[in-house]
């Protein structure tokens, strides 16, 4: 049993909208829809949970879940303050769960292939992340933004989602970091395992293609 986790409770304080950006419109449809669409074809996806506000609960079951017929959404809870309160909340509405996929509403570029890559990887090794590696070099900046240091370049991947997990795995990697107070910060799901030092996260290949819609210029360029 494998759920898709989508991501849509953040406010997306950067576009700057009075609607988050998960609800505007893409492409004749909400920016959600895209991601809900090729979750709810994929074969690798059994059930979905929808996160989002708790103010857009009831537009989500209708105007979305209902208006576009996602047959896969099992349930919309809502979100938390954090990414990872999100998250949280959606790991303890699918008990049943054997592999979770976690996946930014805001990335409407996620296909098949790349949840099917995600999926494969989580089940061999417990945790995978999808990324690719970086065409820019890297550099970590001192706290003046001097350059600190240089990682090479072949070993830095930009990280995507989604990222697949055993479900007990994440359950147990986010209580271990809770208890620890070590949530501080923590930006993605693969974060929170490698931190946990429960296992290995996998990276596999998602595409360049594959961004985040952050920015208006984001939503204008892309669109
Ligand atoms: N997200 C969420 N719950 C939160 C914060 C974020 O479900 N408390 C989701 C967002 O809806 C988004 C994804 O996590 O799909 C990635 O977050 P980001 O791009 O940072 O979106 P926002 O937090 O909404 O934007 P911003 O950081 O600009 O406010
Ligand atoms: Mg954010």
């Amino acid at each position: 049993m494998t759920t898709g986790i989508i991501l849509a409770a953040g406010k997306g304080t950067r576009m700057g909208t009075d609607t988050p950006k998960q609800f505007l419109p893409y492409r004749d449809r909400p920016l959600v829809c895209a991601s809900l669409s090729v979750f709810n074809e994929s074969p690798e996806i059994d059930d979905i949970v929808l996160v989002t506000s708790e103010e857009y609960i009831d537009y989500c079951r209708a105007e979305i879940v209902g208006r576009y017929a996602f047959s896969k959404v099992r349930t919309i809870v809502a979100g938390g303050k954090e990414r990872y309160d999100s998250v949280w909340n959606a790991l303890r509405a699918c008990p049943g769960a054997d592999y979770v996929l976690i996946h930014d509403s805001a990335r409407p570029f996620v296909t098949e292939d790349i949840i099917r890559r995600a999926a494969e990887a989580a089940k061999v090794y417990g945790a995978a992340a999808v990324g690719m590696p970086s065409k820019d070099t890297v550099k970590i900046a001192d706290d003046e933004d001097f350059a600190a240091s240089t990682p090479q370049r072949s070993r830095v991947w930009t990280i995507q989602t989604p990222q697949a997990f055993s479900r007990p795995l994440l359950v147990s990697a986010n209580e271990m970091l809770m208890k620890r107070g070590q949530m501080a910060g923590v930006t993605d799901d693969a974060m929170i395992v490698e931190t946990s030092g429960l296992a290995k996260v996998k990276l596999v290949e998602g595409s360049y293609e594959n961004v985040k819609i952050t920015t208006p210029e984001d939503l204008k360029r892309l669109s």
